[in-house]
């Protein structure tokens, strides 16, 4: 949730550092601070607001020193203050440390700190982190650290420098994520990689519990009892310019704008003329995948939307019986888990605490575990025994579009892929779902050259307060999902419902304040029972805006205002419908004056419970 960097250089770090926390501004962005050592001394610059305002204000490129620390808070315990804005330091002020995670058992710590004559300055359970260090110090850092750190209950991943070591930053984690960064003369600390790319593009991840001691000329790691570790070096493929906005105003936009070209990555490699073939990724023998008696998928948020759409996929297509589950209910549900059931995660950020959690308490029940993860390294990715990556390059938006539609493609892969070994699907229908997935780049293209349109039913609605977001079967969580991107960058009040359900409820509100989205898409199931309840809505003085299938003439009879996808197949068509969702929120967020990519209260990686 927060972001933070550091570096050690032999180069002024200040700016450098301000850029790289930029980077991470999707991460939280209540207040923002930086620590730099110059001359024994820390000096630390720090106040709420966004990085760019706060920057206004102290001038954090003034400051100077080879070594920093910097940090984008998005808060968890203590106000969004200043004072409770990272860096936080020692009483002497020779330790600054930033922290991203929550410490449980701070109030026992405090207590036992203020006992020993502590003071503490903020609310933050962060601070209780810098004390205890202080309090363990005698000379040497990393053991300090270590000491410290065995007290503590809870996640973080910490960066810390002290002005008796010039020479050394100190960094660590658990459950929140941190890598080193390799450079030239210099070394680096970070939440995420795009904060370092336009730096180096090598590598070290940082496993829970482990300690880095970074200097400008190497990075050593040691376990909390002080035993070094060996790791590898990664190199990163994603370019700089990948991760930044290309031209766009936004970053919402430009992901938006990037499907077509992310949707033939992930089918990549991975389909030929006429078969998907995942068994390298997968590796499950043949007998193994036929032996899969139940799925149960585990996410949160956008990521749980795309598992509801997969559960419809894998059992209409793979004949395995699915359950969605949000994965905070999951881990705390006792669930009963068969050696046959296969546990799908699915997390684009792959650090989502609660997916997480999920899957530790799954494969406790010696359950499979396979997961579907856009960051390449990440802990759920590293955590299961199998993954299929979304390759959707980074996403920086809060409000997740092209990682979503690419976990879509991944779960169609899947399903197709699995259904194939197990006899459900004969060749020749592989040979069709291969055409049709296929199409989808394409067809996504002719949809976002229709943005205009989209944006003139946006100026038509802006200044409504609710909404109202139908769909049925498989693009009843497409109406989830656009009543989540709706609210989330434009504060609107909006709720998904399945059609068919709209009259035990939703319909007492429905008047011409509240417009009413319904995909509307063309089928040989539910389109028929969709266009009555379309007529429910009118019948009560609704407005109804349809995502309609191109060609279609029957539903614009019924309804006021049509936006058109091209036809695909049923089970590939929320991907289609789910795109004009994702620019009628966009460009309402921008009518309401609203900054799409940093939603207020939202964070992009929730990396607490
Ligand atoms: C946050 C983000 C959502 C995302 C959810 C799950 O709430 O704001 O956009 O869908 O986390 O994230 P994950 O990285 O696990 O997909």
């Amino acid at each position: 949730m927060c972001g933070i960097v550091g570096m050690i250089s032999y180069r002024k770090v200040s700016s450098l550092l301000l850029e790289a926390i930029k980077k991470l501004e999707y991460r939280g962005y209540d207040s923002v601070g930086m620590a730099c050592l110059h001359e024994g001394s820390l000096e630390i610059r720090k106040d709420i607001g966004k990085i760019a305002d706060v920057d206004s204000k102290v001038d954090f490129t003034s400051m100077e020193g080879t070594s920093g620390l910097a940090h984008s808070r998005w808060s968890t315990h203590g106000a969004a203050t200043k004072i409770n804005a990272h860096p936080h330091s020692n009483m002497e002020k020779s330790i600054s440390l930033v922290h991203n995670g929550i410490i449980e058992n701070h109030h026992e710590l405090r207590e036992m700190l203020v006992k020993k004559g502590y003071q503490f300055s903020s609310q933050t359970d962060t601070e209780v982190i810098v004390h205890l260090i202080d309090s363990y110090y005698r000379g040497d850092l990393r053991e300090a650290v270590s000491l410290a750190l065995k007290k503590i209950d809870g996640s973080y991943s910490i960066g810390l420098l002290c002005s008796q070591h010039p020479d050394i930053l100190i960094a660590a984690r658990k459950d929140s994520p941190l890598i080193i960064g390799i450079g030239k003369k210099e070394n680096f600390i970070a939440s995420d990689v795009p904060a370092i790319l336009s730096y180096t593009k090598k590598v070290i991840y940082l496993e829970n519990e482990e300690i880095a001691v970074v200097k400008r000329d190497s990075a050593q790691v040691f376990d909390l009892d002080g035993k070094e570790r060996k790791k590898e070096v990664h190199m990163i493929k994603w370019s700089t310019e990948k991760a930044e906005k290309r031209g766009y105003d936004h970053f919402m936009l430009k992901e938006i704008y990037e499907q077509p070209d992310v949707i033939s990555e992930t089918v990549e490699g991975r389909i030929g003329d006429e078969s998907i073939d995942l068994s390298s990724e997968m590796k499950m023998s043949a007998a193994d995948i036929k032996g899969i008696k139940r799925i149960i998928i585990v996410a949160c948020g956008t990521s749980w939307h795309a598992g509801l759409i997969g559960e419809f996929m894998i059992e209409e297509l793979a004949k395995i019986p699915v359950e969605v589950e949000y994965a905070s209910e999951f881990r705390y549900r006792d669930p009963i888990l068969e050696r046959e059931t296969l546990v799908v995660a699915i997390s684009q950020s792959g650090e989502t605490a609660d997916t997480l959690a999920a899957i530790r308490e799954a494969k406790k029940k010696k359950a499979k575990i396979l997961s579907i993860v856009n960051v390449v390294g990440s802990s759920i990715a590293r955590e299961s025994d199998m993954v299929l990556y979304t390759k959707a390059g980074p996403e920086i938006g809060v409000a997740s579009t092209k990682a979503f539609t690419s976990q879509l493609v991944v779960l169609y892969l899947m399903t197709v892929y699995i259904g194939a070994v197990n006899g459900s699907i004969v060749t020749d229908q592989v040979k069709n779902r291969v055409r049709d997935i296929r199409l989808i780049p394409m067809q996504i293209r002719s949809i976002l050259e229709e943005a205009d349109h989209v944006e003139l039913h946006a100026k038509k609605f802006f200044t409504k307060e609710n909404a109202l977001y139908l769909g049925r079967g498989i693009n009843y969580p497409i109406a989830l999902e656009g009543a989540l991107k709706l609210k989330e960058v434009s504060y609107i009040h909006a709720e998904g419902y399945p059609a068919a359900e709209m009259k035990h409820g939703p319909i007492a509100l429905i008047d011409k304040n509240m417009p009413v989205v319904v995909v509307a898409t063309q089928d040989n199931r539910t389109y028929k029972k969709v266009l009555s309840n379309i007529q429910e809505v009118k019948a009560r003085g609704g407005v109804v805006i349809a995502i309609e299938t191109k060609g279609d003439t029957e539903t614009k009879k019924y309804v006021d205002h049509n936006i058109y996808v091209p036809k695909n197949s049923y089970i590939l068509s929320p991907l289609l419908a789910s795109i004009p969702l994702q620019l009628f929120a966009y460009y309402i967020a921008l009518l309401r004056k609203h900054d799409p990519d940093m939603p207020k209260n939202l964070a992009k990686s929730v990396t607490v419970e």
